[in-house]
């Protein structure tokens, strides 16, 4: 279990994408569930943890939506500037972390991930805490998995033992994480997640289950769907 001596953590939450896949006027993180955006439920629910003691998030230069909600004059939140892609907005933060503090750890959770669950943060900062390198929460496949080609046809099925989806938060050592994303970023590796970073440089983090209902907004149908989840937790 946790014990309340361990060390404040910092979240870093990136917040720069433009969601186009949600075809709405408006950044997927600035859409509205029950009155409050997308951004403000994934953070109020971060700082909401015992152990969270900072939220840096990074916006997009230009963005005219995150100055006007109440996060902008938050004291526990930080914004940076965010990148052309995800992994340059975490980069951004990252180097904010490196800069102002010296905490040992980071979680970095998708502003598009409001329904996660505290409990499953906790089980992954014990296992971090205990396999001193960090990790993911995830979740097994359960569908079964077809490669397509070009053209819309199977390939083959993949065999999906073993295989897990990716989701936020991530927690690894501030350090490591910073080496091993400036790594991969300079040597032009495509990252999805920070995980392939650390996969990249040689490490190897832990997969820690965690809910499926942890969803990524990404399609217009999911916003109902987290509206759903979100009101069943508070429930
Ligand atoms: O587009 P996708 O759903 O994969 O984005 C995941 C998260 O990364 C979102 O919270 C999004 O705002 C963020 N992001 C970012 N900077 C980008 C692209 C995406 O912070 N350039």
């Amino acid at each position: 279990m946790l014990s309340n001596q361990q060390p404040q953590l910092i979240a870093v939450v990136p917040a720069a994408g433009v969601g186009s896949r949600m075809r709405s006027d408006r950044p997927k993180q600035y859409l509205k569930i029950h009155g409050i955006t997308v951004l403000e439920h994934t953070v109020n629910k971060l700082l909401s943890h015992k152990l969270i003691g900072k939220v840096i998030i990074a916006i997009s230069e230009n963005d005219e939506y995150f100055p006007k909600l109440d996060l902008a004059r938050n004291p526990d939140v930080i914004r940076v500037v965010g990148g052309g892609e995800r992994a340059d907005s975490v980069m951004s933060a990252l180097r904010y972390v490196v800069n102002h503090f010296s905490t040992e750890w980071v979680l970095v959770h998708d502003a598009a991930r409001p329904c996660f669950q505290l409990s499953d943060v906790d089980t992954l900062i014990d296992a971090s805490f205990k396999n001193h390198i960090g990790g993911i929460l995830a979740s097994p496949v359960t569908d079964t998995m077809k490669r397509g080609d070009t053209s819309g046809r199977i390939e083959h099925t993949i065999d999906r033992r073993d295989m897990w989806h990716a989701f936020t938060p991530q927690m690894f050592k501030v350090k490591l994480l910073f080496n091993a994303l400036s790594g991969a970023l300079d040597s032009g590796v495509s990252i999805t997640d920070e995980a392939s970073a650390l996969e990249w440089s040689g490490t190897k983090p832990e997969l820690v289950k965690g809910q499926t209902s942890n969803i990524k907004i990404t399609q217009p149908e999911d916003l109902a769907l987290a509206a759903f989840y979100i009101s069943r937790d508070k429930g």
